[in-house]
């Protein structure tokens, strides 16, 4: 399973955000959409081997992990304002999603949790090892920041366990960008192993 982590500092953690103001009320909702659309979605697809936990760290009960899971998704669409409003719906325990599930949990106690799963992670950095050089493993977890970037501290904690930092170069992306290459690089290097079998 493909496994990504975002972490959201201002993504709120209640239902009261407006789908029409993503960026403010949501604590930058759009981002978050934006990151789970291209973790889970191909086209006419979703990605049935991917899951993304968005560690939301906004108002007014943080942390709330948000897990969306590409097997088990059902009646989401793609698009930022469908994604923002389901996860609206689950926050308020409204209607529930087969392929969604919070959890009042914080960023170290899901890590913690996939490590004792027996996980390896990548961490998501600019100034990490070219990705270019890194045998990439498929079934691990990929730890990205949010707009301002993975806090010191919560880096720190990941790199207690077995991991790589890896960089995509130096230019800063977008998180969601990132997915999208990582799926890019992924889906790559399995269709060449399933070329050579
Ligand atoms: C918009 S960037 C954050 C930029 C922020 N100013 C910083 O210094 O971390 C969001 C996240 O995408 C990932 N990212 C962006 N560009 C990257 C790159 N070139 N290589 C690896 N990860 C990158 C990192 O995980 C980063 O925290």
């Amino acid at each position: 399973m493909r496994q990504f982590i975002l972490y959201a500092r201002k993504a709120v953690t209640s239902p009261d955000f407006s789908l029409d103001d993503l960026p403010g009320s949501g604590g930058r909702m759009d981002l978050v959409a934006r990151c789970i659309c291209n973790a889970l979605w191909i086209s006419h697809d979703l990605r049935r081997d991917s899951c993304i936990h968005v560690v939301a760290c906004g108002s007014p009960n943080p942390p709330v992990v948000i897990s969306l899971y590409g097997d088990r998704l059902r009646n989401v669409s793609p698009d930022e304002r469908n994604i923002a409003a389901w996860i609206k719906k689950a926050l308020a325990s409204k209607r529930r999603n087969p392929g969604i599930n919070i959890r009042k949990l914080s960023f170290q106690q899901l890590v913690e949790e996939l490590v004792s799963e027996g996980n390896f992670f990548y961490i998501l950095h600019e100034q990490g090892r070219d990705i270019a050089r890194v045998k990439l493993k498929d079934d691990s977890v990929f730890v990205l920041g949010d707009h301002i970037g993975l806090p010191g501290e919560e880096e720190k904690f990941v790199a207690r366990f077995e991991h790589e930092k890896i960089s995509l170069g130096t230019t800063s992306y977008l998180a969601s960008q990132c997915i999208t290459v990582l799926h890019y690089e992924l889906d790559k290097k399995s269709s060449i192993c399933i070329a050579g079998e």
